[in-house]
Order: structure tokens, then C-alpha cells, then sequence
């Protein structure tokens, strides 16, 4: 492994270092706290004896701590002394700051029996708790900061303070997490704000890369003046793309709105550094964020056929298939040799008809544009096995949450097509948790009031050559509390037959209730009244199972007939979360096969939000580089979890590489297994239809490195061509030994394959 230093101080010293000095003391919340489940208003009074409570770690949610699925309520509490000293020593003496992490789902925080804070805004003096707590969904991973004046009656310097927060969970991970846990005299970094995170970086023409960044003074009544420095950086070679240096007079609750751009090749490294210094007190606030590289070449405008190579259906099924392809437009589509039963329209490319008996067919299809023309095989099946390679769609959840509505599928399907996503290879429109209502009297399932007409929903996105999904509990509740299916199994399947759904995602939930101990037996027993259901309908519909991994489901997810089962619990827009879900997949790789996915959970690129409001992804770019890079490896079905209305070129350019997709999508139907894994990186190997293997190198480290590969670590000898999929470029033959530079926590995807 080559050695990084050298350069790595070099870059260091050219962004110029940020000391980010948090100025007065802190006093620490880290440990110390009480817990215990259930609700009783008089757990706010300081008089209250905790003394039987529990102990518990704040920065961990309580699901890890011994409540396991404990959904509801639960109170914590802290005793603390708040020194007057903090105020004296402050630079910015009028307000106390208490940093209380995140919280899963809703707060409310009470600081000697007065509420100061409930779901994240800060409490005026006198607010009275509402007795039925405030449940907002979709707060649980906003950081709680609240702010009093230093000489707010509720706050006691010098003596001891009792600081107790109410919580409810809806449902999964409960209570408080994250960090920090700490009380301080509002500082200039609570006050100062650099956002990069309004817009996306804009690429223009071949090399000009624009971005707006934010500068906000937070604070209505303080103002501070100082220098504004704002560098781009080309990571790899330390070159100055980009240097303003300014000063800036930041008037109470004044924006500054700073355009910038630059030069350079997108495929290359660079970072963006902005930093204020404050003349007065020379205290510095600064942020960096890594400009992501755009690695995917421009499709050509030849066509070129994409997607899957392989089809199955059920003899009978209505027959719904779209054939995608790249190119300039208007394409034509053809399908030689079609069987009997099935039509090809020539403008769109969707196939639709019905095959009535069980077979194989190879067609033919061609798609031709003014420049050319494309041809490539489709296999069809039919057969008992559905989704024979894994499904690539969209998924309400990661980003709309429970506030998921008719409006917004439908703009995320007129995206999909809009954005080219549709041409990729990109299918499903899937509704998750939050269309439902109650039952009319015969037991149908009723939509509530943001999705008025779901027959005709579907048929719209039908009409866009897309599919669409939907979502139910076994239980008789779903995660976010609406009607499951319980004892309502058949009637719900013959609805979303009726309405013309073609995907299933079936979330456990509730269903804890009715089996709270499941033996395996009572794991399996609902997806199988479930199948029963769903093999009664003449459609075709994926099966989802979501149950978190509970008793290895990828051992017997294709006993209950399910196309795809979930192996984790919920993905976070964090590499830890994606880290550690993407790199314990090994387990399920024997499981894997056409048909029959191991599903990692759902995309975390581009703007999320679990709720009404979304932000771009808390994953850096070359981390999401590692995502889909892995999850392709995995053979995870890819269901893009973001707004697809506000989708950035970045994320667009990410989820559009035909030949990354191709891994995914290869009708071997293998998951990648892993072969090396180290504190540093880990190598990935997924055996291809043509022989070949698709390998991935992970750099786990926050540093460039150059991942070491032993081809004998892959089963692999002799010379290979060596062919990297995010490029699209060949790099040559291979024998031996050798090693390949990853960014941080980056990935390089890489096809190993025998000379011709
Ligand atoms: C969770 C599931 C999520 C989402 C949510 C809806 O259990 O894992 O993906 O479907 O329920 O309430």
C-alpha cells in the first residue's frame, strides 16, 4: 500500500486549518441519565423520586439497551448542576443552549418541571404540556437544541437543575440517540450557519461546476463581522481551483447568498472549504464538503437496449413489459419472433398481451433510432417465478414517509419517465405505509383522503409503461398505525388486483401482537396466508416480505413464495447505517437466486426525509458511490428512496450507469460474496451469467487508499481484462497482483474476466 501522508498534510495546510473552538465550557449530559417505559405527567416535577429507575446511555436508542420493540413512551432524567461560571466565561452571555441529540420519534422536555422544548422548537415560558402529547412524525432524526435566555426564570444557575424528556416511538428504534449531550452558553457556531445543503452542485458545458452556499447569522439581535474564506480544492494534486476571501458584516438574522464556480474535470476529487472568522473575538466556524465526481459517461444517442435480459410470468398474467433503451428520440421498437399472445408497441416499447401456456421464448428485440440501432435478446418465462432479475423502482418511504399522497406518486412516476430514470431500466412506482384507511362494510379496504381514485392512480402509471406497488401489515395495524390486512388477507389482494397493483411490500408491524414470541412456525405463518391470497388473483405481483430479518428469512423467504424479503432492520441517509446494513450481507448471499432477492433496504441518494420535509443525503458522494456499488453487488433489489421531482444531476448521473446497473441485473442471479474483509476495506465478488466477475473494493477508512487485490483471493489466475463500470472504461489486463486507489469511504466497481 502506498503511503499518504505527504500529501494528506499538504491538503490539510491548503485548506487552511479550521479550529472550530467551541469557546466557554460545556457541562456534559453523557451520563448520568434515568429511564423508565410509560407516561405519568408527574415524572417532570424536580420532587419526583427516579431513584428505582433505570440507568441509560442517551447516545443510544433504548431498542439497544434492553427494550427491545418497545414502541410508546418512555421519560428520561437528568440532575445537574448549571455553574454560573459557563455564563461568565461566555463570549455570548444572553442564552443557555441544551443539546439534547435526536430523538425517535417526539419530545417533550421539561427543565425543573417546566416544559422548554417539544419536538424540536423551543418552548416560550408558562407553556403548558398538552396533555395529549404533540405526536409529529418524522422528527425522530432532527438534533434537539433548545435555547433560553441566561436569565430565564426556568433555568437555576448554581443549584441543581432536573431536566426530564417525555418521548414517544411510533414504531422501530425508540428515545434518544446521536449526540451531543451537553449544556453551554450559546456560541458563534450556534449562531453562524454554512449551508451547502439548499441546492445541489450544478455541472455545466464539460467543466464548469456551480454551487450556492449559504451564510446565516441565526441570531436576531447579535452581529458579528469577520472574514469569509471559501476555497475549492482538487483533492488529488492540492491545485487551487477556486479562493474568495471577503469581508462580511452578518447583521442580526441576515443571509448571505454566495454563488460560486470553477473549473475543473468532474471526475475528479474536490473538496470545498468555507470558513468565518470573527474579527472581535477571532473565534472561526468553518464546514467542508466533497464536491461529487461525476463518473458515468453520457449515454450515446445510438440507442442502446438496457434493463433486464430476462422476464418471468405466470401463464394467464396480464403480460406488462416495458423494454428500455438510451438514445435520441423518437425510437422505434421492435420484438422479433414474439410469441403468440404478445404485442409490441412500436413507439413506447411496452410489451403487454398474455402467454397461456409454461415455456421459454427468446425474442428478438430491436430498437433503432436516426443513428442507428440496437439489438438484444429478451428471454421470457413462463413459469412459476416472477421478477426473475431484481426490481429497480422507487419507494414512497425514504422520502414522503407517512405524508406519502396521490400527488406526489404521480409526480414521482411522471419523473421517472421525465428524468430518463425510465430508460435505465427503473420500473416500479411503489406506494409504502400511509394510503390506507378503515373498511367499508363488506370488509374492502377504503384509501384515505390523499389518494382519492387508486384504480385510476394505477392505470396512470401504467399508462407511463411503469408498475406500481403497494404496502400492508399482517398485522392488524401497520408501523404507521393504519388498517393492516389481518383476517382481511383475501378481500385486500382482490382490491389491489382489481386496482391493477403489481407489487406487494408486506411490513410484520403489529403482527407482534398477535404472535409477540414468534416460534419459526409463526414467523412464516402470515406470509403464507398471504401467498395463499396472492396465488388466488390472476396478476402478476411481486412479494416484499419486510420483516427485518426475523429468523433468518432469507433461509425460507422462497418457501412462503417471496420474491424479495428485507434483511435488516430500517436504512438510515448515514454510513454507519449503510456500512454496517451493506457489509453483513454475506450470510444471505447462498440464498440469492433469480426470483428470489435478498433486499438490503431501500436507496438513500438524493433528497430523503421519512416525512414532508426532505434533505439531501447525509451520505458523502463517494459514499454513495459505495452504496449503490454494493447494493448492486448484493442483488438487493434498488428502490431509490428520494424525491424524484428534485432529483440533482449528481444523483441522476449516479443511478443511470447502465453497466453498474447490468451487475445488478445480471440473469445469473448471484449475490455478491465477500472475500476480504480487513479494518480498512473489504473485497466483494459477484460471479456474471458470461463468466466473468463483477468485483468491488471498498475503502472503509476516511483517508485515499489503495485497495490491495490478490487475484487468488477471487479464485481468479492468469491474465484478465479488467474493465471499470463507473467509467465505463477498460483498463487493461491484469495478472497477480495489484491495487486500486478508493476515496474515503468510496468503492471502485470493476469487471474481472478472461481474454477473449
Ligand atoms: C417499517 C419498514 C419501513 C417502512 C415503515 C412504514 O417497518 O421497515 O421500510 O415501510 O415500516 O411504516
Amino acid at each position: 500500500m502506498r503511503a499518504n501522508a505527504g500529501f494528506l498534510f499538504a491538503f490539510i495546510l491548503l485548506l487552511g486549518s479550521c479550529s472550530q473552538k467551541t469557546g466557554p465550557d460545556i457541562v456534559s449530559l453523557d451520563s448520568g441519565w434515568k429511564f423508565r417505559t410509560g407516561d405519568n405527567l408527574s415524572w417532570s416535577t424536580p420532587a419526583f423520586d427516579d431513584s428505582g429507575w433505570s440507568t441509560i446511555d442517551p447516545k443510544q436508542t433504548w431498542e439497544k439497551q434492553g427494550y427491545k420493540k418497545y414502541d410508546g413512551f418512555g421519560w428520561y432524567r437528568f440532575k445537574v448542576v448549571i455553574p454560573s461560571f459557563l455564563r461568565e466565561k461566555a463570549y455570548i452571555k444572553d442564552s443557555i443552549i441544551f443539546r439534547l441529540g435526536k430523538i425517535d420519534d417526539c419530545d417533550q422536555v421539561f427543565l425543573n418541571g417546566a416544559l422548554i422544548g417539544e419536538n424540536g422548537m423551543t418552548m416560550k415560558a408558562n407553556s403548558l404540556p398538552s396533555a395529549d402529547f404533540n405526536k409529529i412524525w418524522g422528527k425522530w432524526n432532527l438534533d434537539r437544541k433548545y435555547v433560553l435566555a441566561a436569565d430565564d426564570p426556568r433555568v437555576q444557575w448554581d443549584k441543581e437543575n432536573v431536566i426530564a424528556v417525555r418521548c414517544f416511538d411510533f414504531s422501530g428504534p425508540g428515545g434518544m440517540f446521536s449526540q451531543p449531550f451537553e449544556i453551554a452558553m450559546i456560541d458563534l457556531k450556534d449562531l453562524i450557519q454554512i449551508d451547502f445543503s439548499g441546492s445541489a452542485f450544478v455541472f455545466e458545458g464539460d467543466s464548469i461546476i456551480r454551487k450556492d452556499i449559504v451564510i446565516k447569522n441565526l441570531s436576531d439581535k447579535n452581529e458579528f463581522k469577520g472574514n469569509l474564506i471559501i476555497r475549492a480544492i482538487r483533492s488529488d494534486n492540492s491545485a487551487s481551483l477556486y479562493l474568495e476571501k471577503t469581508g462580511i458584516d452578518l447583521t442580526g438574522g441576515l443571509t448571505i447568498d454566495k454563488q460560486i464556480s470553477f473549473n475543473t474535470s468532474f471526475n475528479r476529487p474536490v473538496s470545498l472549504f468555507v470558513s468565518f472568522t470573527e474579527s472581535e473575538s477571532g473565534k472561526q466556524i468553518c464546514d467542508t464538503v466533497e464536491v461529487p465526481r461525476i463518473l458515468t459517461p453520457k449515454a450515446p444517442k445510438e440507442p442502446r437496449i438496457t434493463g433486464s435480459k430476462v422476464f418471468g410470468v405466470r401463464p394467464w398474467s396480464p403480460f406488462l413489459f416495458k423494454v428500455s433503451a438510451t438514445g435520441t428520440a423518437p425510437l422505434k421498437y421492435t420484438a422479433m419472433d414474439c410469441p403468440p399472445g404478445l404485442k409490441m408497441d412500436e413507439m413506447t416499447g411496452v410489451i403487454t398481451g398474455v402467454l397461456k401456456k409454461k415455456g421459454e421464448h427468446q425474442v428478438k428485440l430491436k430498437v433503432e433510432n436516426q443513428y442507428g440501432k440496437s439489438e438484444r435478446y429478451l428471454k421470457i418465462v413462463v413459469g412459476d417465478l416472477l421478477s426473475l432479475t431484481p426490481p429497480l423502482g422507487w419507494n414512497s418511504w425514504n422520502c414522503w414517509g407517512l405524508s406519502v399522497s396521490d400527488e406526489k406518486v404521480r409526480q414521482s412516476a411522471n419523473a421517472m419517465k421525465s428524468s430518463s430514470l425510465i430508460d435505465h431500466g427503473w420500473t416500479y412506482i411503489n406506494i409504502d405505509d400511509g394510503w390506507e384507511d378503515t373498511r367499508d362494510k363488506d370488509g374492502n379496504i377504503l384509501t384515505n383522503s390523499k389518494f382519492t381514485d387508486m384504480k385510476a392512480l394505477c392505470d396512470y402509471v401504467h399508462s407511463l409503461g411503469l408498475k406500481i406497488g403497494i404496502y400492508s401489515s399482517p398485522g392488524r395495524k401497520t408501523c404507521g398505525g393504519y388498517e393492516g390486512s389481518y383476517g382481511f388477507e383475501e378481500k385486500d389482494v382482490q382490491r389491489y388486483a382489481l386496482w391493477g397493483i403489481d407489487y406487494l411490500k408486506y411490513d410484520w408491524c403489529s403482527y407482534g401482537d398477535i404472535a409477540p414470541n414468534p416460534t419459526l412456525e409463526q414467523l412464516k405463518h402470515p406470509y403464507l396466508v398471504m401467498k395463499r391470497a396472492l396465488r388466488q388473483v390472476n396478476r402478476d405481483i411481486h412479494y416484499s416480505l419486510c420483516q427485518y430479518g426475523m429468523g433468518e428469512v432469507w433461509t425460507w423467504g422462497a418457501d412462503v413464495d417471496g420474491n424479495s424479503w428485507r434483511t435488516t432492520g430500517d436504512i438510515e441517509d448515514t454510513w454507519e447505517s449503510l456500512s454496517t446494513i451493506g457489509f453483513s450481507q454475506n450470510n444471505c448471499s447462498p440464498y440469492s437466486a433469480p426470483g428470489r432477492w435478498n433486499d438490503a433496504d431501500m436507496l438513500v441518494v438524493g433528497r430523503v426525509g421519512w416525512g414532508p420535509s426532505l434533505h439531501y443525503t447525509r451520505l458523502t458522494p463517494e459514499e454513495q458511490y459505495t452504496h449503490i456499488t454494493l447494493w448492486s453487488l448484493l442483488a438487493s433489489p434498488l428502490l431509490i428512496g428520494c424525491d424524484l421531482k428534485q432529483l440533482d444531476p449528481f444523483t441522476l448521473n449516479l443511478l443511470t450507469n447502465d453497466e453498474v446497473l447490468a451487475v445488478n441485473q445480471d440473469p445469473l442471479g448471484k449475490q455478491a460474496i465477500q472475500v476480504k474483509r480487513t479494518n480498512d476495506y473489504e473485497i466483494w465478488v459477484k460471479d456474471l451469467e458470461d463468466g466473468t466477475k463483477a468485483v468491488g473494493l471498498f475503502n472503509k477508512t476516511l483517508k485515499p487508499l489503495y485497495v490491495p487485490v490478490d487475484l487468488k483471493d477471487l479464485s481468479l489466475q492468469g491474465k484478465l481484462r479488467m474493465r471499470d463500470l463507473w467509467t465505463q472504461t477498460d483498463l487493461g489486463l491484469v495478472s497477480g497482483h495489484f491495487e486500486m486507489k478508493a476515496f474515503a469511504h468510496g468503492a471502485r466497481l470493476i469487471i474481472l474476466g478472461h481474454q477473449d
